[in-house]
């Protein structure tokens, strides 16, 4: 599998096979490093990490991966270059794209992290945008690798604000691998139709199906179950309408015990508002996987990053 130069904006633009092949890698680097064994596919390669918006995960998995196969990560925040305010993002992925080997991107707006791919010229790699979040689906899709063995006709039930970059990337990927995604919310917080639709086609040719409903009960015979904050960074201002059309829809343990399956997962791709999305029990309790997601995203960001900018 060839994914020399690509960039990652969304999973729409990576096949079953390519998303399949990312996973595979990452749980192969992941054995490795257990074993104390790094690579040097990043080595004399220097990768730039801009960040508009905060972030962990994000930013530890970009560098410590980075590291780990010999690169150098240099961390760019909003205050310290001119990105969007002294330049265009035109002009700044230009100037990037002659000094760095591969540039991540968290913020706003899907149209920056897309310009930065189209004038740096380099692989560019979506850390979150408000639209997508498709490093952390990757995480995602591993975790679930790891507790079922397969992916293929799995059902992943996503509850609470469907409108989100976690709920698209999410609905994407499932669809695109084969697995059963069902988006419980508010009918105001639903995905928007056109990408629904477009899963949908994703779904025929993998074999699965895209459900979208407000009823909880929906959750029956998930093999897991996801949330996600209720506010998302940059929509402070909807916090109290969000926190009251959103709380029949916290993960509680009545929720899990609706699936009807005893060993339905836990997932959540933090940072979490216990008390909101979820209860402390859920979280904490012995089928949360959150923290093996955590762990998971600096494993598949490595891979994307050895795969679009490494060496070998
Ligand atoms: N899940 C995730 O992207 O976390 P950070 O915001 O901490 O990077
Ligand atoms: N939907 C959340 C995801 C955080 C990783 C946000 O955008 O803030």
């Amino acid at each position: 599998m060839d994914l020399k130069g690509r960039s990652l904006l969304t999973l729409k633009d990576y096949t079953k096979e390519e998303i399949e092949y990312l996973i595979d890698l990452a749980i192969e680097l992941k054995e490795n490093k257990k074993k104390g064994i790094l690579g040097d596919r990043l080595k004399n390669k220097n990768i730039a990490l801009i960040f508009e918006k905060p972030s962990t995960r994000t930013r530890c998995a970009f560098t410590v991966a980075c590291v780990d196969e010999g690169g150098h990560p240099e961390y760019l925040g909003k205050n310290d270059i001119q990105l969007g305010h002294k330049e265009s993002v035109e002009d700044t992925a230009r100037v990037l794209g002659r000094l760095f080997d591969g540039i991540q991107f968290r913020g706003f707006s899907q149209d920056t992290v897309a310009k930065l791919a189209q004038y740096s010229g380099v692989p560019v790699w979506n850390g979150l945008t408000d639209l997508y979040h498709p490093t952390q689906v990757l995480a995602d899709l591993m975790t679930l690798k790891e507790n079922f063995n397969t992916l293929e006709g799995l059902k992943l039930v996503y509850i609470g604000d469907g409108r989100n970059n976690m709920a698209n990337s999410l609905m994407i990927g499932a669809a695109k691998l084969g697995i059963n995604f069902t988006i419980i919310a508010p009918e105001s917080l639903w995905p928007e139709k056109e990408l629904v639709d477009q899963c949908e086609v994703y779904g025929k040719e993998t074999g699965c199906k895209i459900v979208v409903s407000d009823n909880v009960d929906e959750v029956n015979g998930a093999d897991a179950i996801y949330t996600d904050v209720w506010i998302s960074m940059g929509e402070e201002d909807k916090a109290k309408e969000r926190i009251e059309m959103l709380k029949p829809y916290q993960v509680n343990s009545e929720i899990m015990g609706k699936t009807g399956k005893d060993n339905s997962i836990f997932m959540h791709c933090l940072p979490a508002v216990k008390g909101y999305e979820v209860t402390e029990e859920v979280f904490e309790g012995k089928n949360s996987v959150v923290f093996d997601e955590a762990e998971n995203r600096m494993h598949t960001i490595k891979a994307v990053m050895v795969a679009t900018a490494g060496e070998k």
